[in-house]
């Protein structure tokens, strides 16, 4: 693996070692230089071997964000395929700069004035709230509660939503295409996870068009999906292009786009990449010691473990409380679906979300919300978290579903 870091000498106006900056930051005297290698030897290891390959994904460029990253990956995308049109869900969130705000298809991030050109939107293949789903659908140990008349081995939702991608191909893009951006699992979104099978297939369609695959593993990588410390090979897909940021560096500064000898030649061909910042000594050590952390402390396998006990646990929230409409998920990734009622699937208006959310957070419980409605609770622990520490959430959750419907009946 080549790991392509530009020089960053010129970013010091003092040296490193000044008395000063190390009592602000000791650690700053071990990370040397030497940390960079460090990191780009225990990156290797870490991704997935692939059939035709050892050494598909040969080259990674440090950078600083994980919008950075999903930036890089686009012009790598055009670069590569020399075609511009690039494709992502609705409901997707790959960041906030100018030019990811094109993939980001959440009405909430998106501005008034031009951004984002040559990127459209395809339906997310969401098997609770989209038109089509059922109860073998997707990779979790909680499936929804719709019905389905599919064959074990066939699955009618994928085979509909893969036409709505055909759709977007034959009417919304050029004929040839740059890509397609796909969280394995989506986060702001609110934990949504697609039919089985879907990705794989979507790959196929893009490639046929010429585009590359993008995986962005900003929230689903290095462990938490449990089973797999890459949520694309829960799809049994290989990405051209994987992007990673968040925890890779434990919420230091850090993220990184890892791709082939190829795909980065073809960006050398097209422009310069300078990054002052990216890849920093700082970061280097911080994010080594994060990759060594999660291997030595059994994270990946702590949240498959935890992550499966606590899901199973709120599923049964679901059969107690009509106003939860789904749960899902995978590994410490779990969202909560809010609903009026199970049968018309119509979200839990905010004003009542919110309430849920105030009284959690009063009883000492802090989760997220995501999804088009803010109609979802999103339960995304460190990797580090335990079962009595998952009882406890689930039981504050459940407390406060109990304290809400009170509210309601009175
Ligand atoms: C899936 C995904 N991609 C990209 C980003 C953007 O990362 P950053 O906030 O580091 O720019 C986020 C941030 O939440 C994300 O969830």
């Amino acid at each position: 693996m080549t790991l392509v870091w530009r020089q960053v000498q010129r970013a010091f106006h003092l040296e490193t070692s000044s008395p000063r900056i190390l009592k602000m930051c000791p650690s700053l005297n071990r990370a040397f230089w030497t940390s960079v290698i460090k990191l780009d030897l225990q990156t290797k290891p870490r991704m997935p071997p692939c059939d035709f390959s050892p050494e598909r994904y040969e080259v990674i460029f440090l950078v600083n964000s994980g919008s950075e990253a999903n930036d890089l990956a686009m012009v790598m995308a055009r670069a590569h395929s020399k075609n511009t049109d690039i494709i992502s869900f609705r409901g997707a969130y790959h960041g906030c700069s100018p030019y990811t705000l094109g993939l980001t298809n959440i009405s909430t991030f998106r501005m008034e004035f031009p951004s984002g050109m040559g990127c459209q939107s395809t339906m997310c293949p969401d098997v609770f709230r989209g038109p089509w789903g059922g109860s073998h659908c997707r990779d979790s140990p909680v499936q929804t509660i719709r019905k389905c008349s599919c064959a074990p081995d066939c699955c009618q939702a994928k085979d509909q939503y893969i036409e709505q991608f055909k759709d977007t191909l034959n009417t919304s893009v050029a004929k040839s295409i740059a890509g397609f951006f796909a969280e394995p699992i989506q986060g702001v979104n609110g934990i949504v996870q697609y039919p089985k099978g879907f990705l794989k297939e979507a790959f196929e369609l893009v490639r046929e068009r010429g585009g590359v695959c993008v995986a962005d593993e900003v929230q689903t990588g290095f462990g938490r999906l449990g089973s797999h410390f890459w949520g694309f090979q829960t799809h049994e897909v290989l990405p051209d292009i994987v992007t990673m940021a968040k925890g890779i560096a434990n919420g230091f500064p850090m993220a990184a786009v890892v791709t082939t000898q190829e795909i980065a030649k073809s960006l050398a061909r097209c422009m310069l990449h300078f990054n002052t910042f990216g890849g920093n000594p700082m970061a280097c050590a911080i994010g080594s010691a994060v990759l060594e952390v999660i291997k030595e402390e059994k994270a990946q396998e702590n949240s498959q473990d935890v992550g499966t006990y606590m899901l199973l646990k709120f599923a049964k929230l679901r059969e107690e409380f009509d106003i939860v409409g789904d749960v899902r998920g995978k590994g410490l990734m779990v969202g909560i679906e809010m609903v009026q009622d199970k049968m018309s699937r119509q979200p839990l208006p905010c004003e009542e979300v919110n309430q849920i959310h105030e009284d959690c957070k009063n009883m000492g419980l802090l989760v997220g919300r995501g999804g088009t409605f803010s109609q979802t609770f999103r339960i995304v622990p460190p990797m580090c978290v335990t079962k009595p520490e998952a009882d406890f959430a689930v039981e504050v959750f459940r407390s406060a579903l109990i304290q809400h419907m009170e509210r309601r009946a009175k």
